[in-house]
């Protein structure tokens, strides 16, 4: 590949003509104490940098961003460090998912418009990885993803906790009268420990480990603890070998293709990850034009084991003990020619030359292909009638005995509605019945919010079970466990057939022969359907209008059309 020559540079167009403009951004860039020495004739990167007082996640991202700077500047790069929206997976309300979009073209925007070279994207907590990567796939310059790392293990009264899921465990046994108000406390005091994501296989794990396969991120970084201090390492050598790839012009587009995609959604599965990484792969991959839906992800899934005993899917282990058994290399390794291993990534070597060599230390964690802990992948799509675009379900985190059920409905008109009346002791529900929510979707929820595991009525938990049959189209949490059937599509806001079902209708649910089936006939739907008005909407102005407006559904990735496709970014006129 021939190397760039610094005239040959974008940023040279801001700093290296001899015009009233250019002269203007070095004045400009000599007020803020650099001296030419500094950039000339050098790559300018741009550090987008996720940093808030609102993400925990990210709290070590001031520290990481100056350690990332060091890497440029090792290796003669211009550094510049830029806030990007974060997206607190916790805080931001009714769900972070309204604005991965905004983030997405914030990143675009950013990178656009100003005189950068190649970009770092310091990201982790869940929505904020696709969004950056998708944001930067459609400006297709030089970029590297650095992900935030995960955080320690929680621990409590000599019980190891996991982000999300033991929440609520806890909460189930707090409801239920188990434990008390005081062992409640200690939870909250040892769940979360250190910066970092959260350190089960959540949405954050998966989606970095994602990254990482796809080729975006360097080999091994995603499965690094952030409080390790090879994870600032890892942050300078992400600093230095963005500067290698401007001056290799190593494109996103140059380099990532359907394997890379398909590379990116095995290891999704073969890690046990979140359902929301489909929905932000399949947004992901529409940026660039590679074809990745639905169906090929149920025949990945069908076609990769389940290696990592990681949380929710797994029983015991998180991140940090994933990283002490080797981590993702390892992992990787270890599914062999499942892998396209030619695939190139940002380290400038292949897939397979990254994971080389990498051991699996501790095969309980990281199963071997003769033991995995499912034969297949923990993800399956459904079709049927009540689905005619699809639905979810994460089989591996779910109850073996529901996974062929049929029940009645128990039908809630929202998220309210479902929180008003579960706990009410005339609730009609049995443990056979199907809980069903709807207006939870990408307009109707706004955003699709994470209600997908809806909590079990309290007189259903005080029987000791455990898991039912939940239906929404919602999403789910990483972290979150049970029978959930998500991402029904299309959702029932803008009337598919969930907006049809009502309480008493049998509802049959088939995971091995992928089906969800409303047992209505389809003359009653028909007048059902005939029968149905359109909630209001949320919003009558501002970024939620056009939301509703842009939104596609799950089984389209949730992207917004205006942002869908290939396009080129077109570059800003400089006067
Ligand atoms: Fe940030 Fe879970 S809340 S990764
Ligand atoms: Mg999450």
């Amino acid at each position: 590949m021939a190397r760039k020559t610094p005239e040959e540079l974008r940023s040279h167009r801001w700093y290296g003509v001899a015009d009233l403009r250019s002269f203007g951004h070095r004045s400009r860039t000599k007020q803020m104490g650099y001296a030419q020495q500094d950039w000339q004739g050098k790559p300018v990167i741009g550090i987008l940098n996720t940093w808030s007082d609102l993400n925990p996640c990210h709290q070590h991202f001031r520290i990481r961003a100056e350690e990332v700077k060091r890497g440029v500047w090792q290796a003669g790069g211009f550094p510049l460090e830029i806030p990007a929206l974060a997206l607190p997976e916790n805080y931001m309300k009714p769900t972070t998912m309204l604005y991965r979009n905004l983030l997405a073209m914030e990143v675009e925007e950013i990178a656009r418009s100003m005189p950068f070279d190649g970009l770092v994207l310091m990201g982790g907590c869940d929505k904020t990885t696709p969004a950056m990567v998708m944001g930067a796939l459609s400006m297709d310059l030089p970029c590297i993803f650095m992900p935030a790392g995960p955080m320690l293990r929680g621990f409590w009264n000599g019980h190891t906790l996991g982000s999300g899921s033991d929440s609520w465990k806890f909460w189930d046994e707090l409801r239920a009268g188990n434990i008390t108000e005081n062992d409640w406390q200690g939870v909250e005091d040892g769940i979360a420990r250190s910066w970092g994501t959260c350190m089960t296989m959540g949405t954050a794990s998966t989606m970095t480990s994602a990254t990482e396969a796809l080729g975006l991120a360097l080999p091994g970084s995603s499965s690094i603890p952030a409080a390790d201090s090879n994870h600032a390492r890892m942050a300078t050598a992400c600093g230095r070998r963005i500067v290698e790839m401007v001056w290799d012009d190593m494109k996103p587009t140059a380099f990532l293709t359907q394997a890379s995609f398909d590379n990116a959604v095995k290891v999704a599965m073969a890690i046990g990850g979140s359902t929301n990484s489909i929905v932000h792969l399949i947004a992901m991959a529409r940026r660039i034009g590679v074809g990745l839906d639905l169906d090929r992800f149920d025949a990945l899934s069908r076609a990769t084991p389940l290696l990592a005993n990681i949380r929710p899917s797994g029983s015991t282990y998180l991140m940090e003990d994933f990283y002490y058994a080797g981590g993702l290399r390892a992992l990787m390794e270890r599914l062999g020619d499942l892998l396209d291993r030619s695939a190139m990534t940002v380290s400038g070597k292949t897939l397979g030359e990254g994971i080389a060599g990498a051991k699996v230390l501790n095969d309980d964690v990281i199963r071997p292909l003769d033991s995995p802990l499912k034969p297949e992948g923990g993800l399956s799509v459904l079709r049927g009638n009540l689905c005619p675009d699809g639905a979810v379900i994460k089989h591996s985190a779910a109850d073996p005995r529901l996974l062929q059920h049929t029940g009645p409905a128990v039908v809630f008109e929202d998220y309210n509605d479902m929180s008003r009346r579960l706990d009410d002791p005339d609730l009609e529900v049995t443990p056979d019945s199907v809980l069903v929510l709807r207006n939870a979707g990408p307009i109707g929820g706004p955003g699709m919010p994470e209600w997908g595991m809806l909590p079990l009525p309290k007189k259903i938990l005080k029987q000791g079970v455990r898991d039912m049959v939940r239906i929404s189209d919602a999403r789910m949490s990483g972290t979150s466990y049970g029978t959930c059937v998500l991402h029904v599509a299309p959702e029932s806001a803008v009337g598919g057939p969930l907006a049809l079902v009502r309480s008493g209708d049998l509802i049959t649910l088939d995971v091995a022969a992928r089906r969800l089936t409303l047992e209505v006939s389809e003359a009653e739907l028909a007048t059902r359907r005939a029968a149905w008005t359109a909630p209001a909407p949320h919003y009558v102005r501002g970024f939620g209008r056009l939301h509703a407006r842009e939104v596609t559904q799950a089984n389209e990735g949730c992207d917004y059309r205006v942002l869908e496709g290939t396009a080129a970014t077109a570059e800003p006129e400089i006067h």
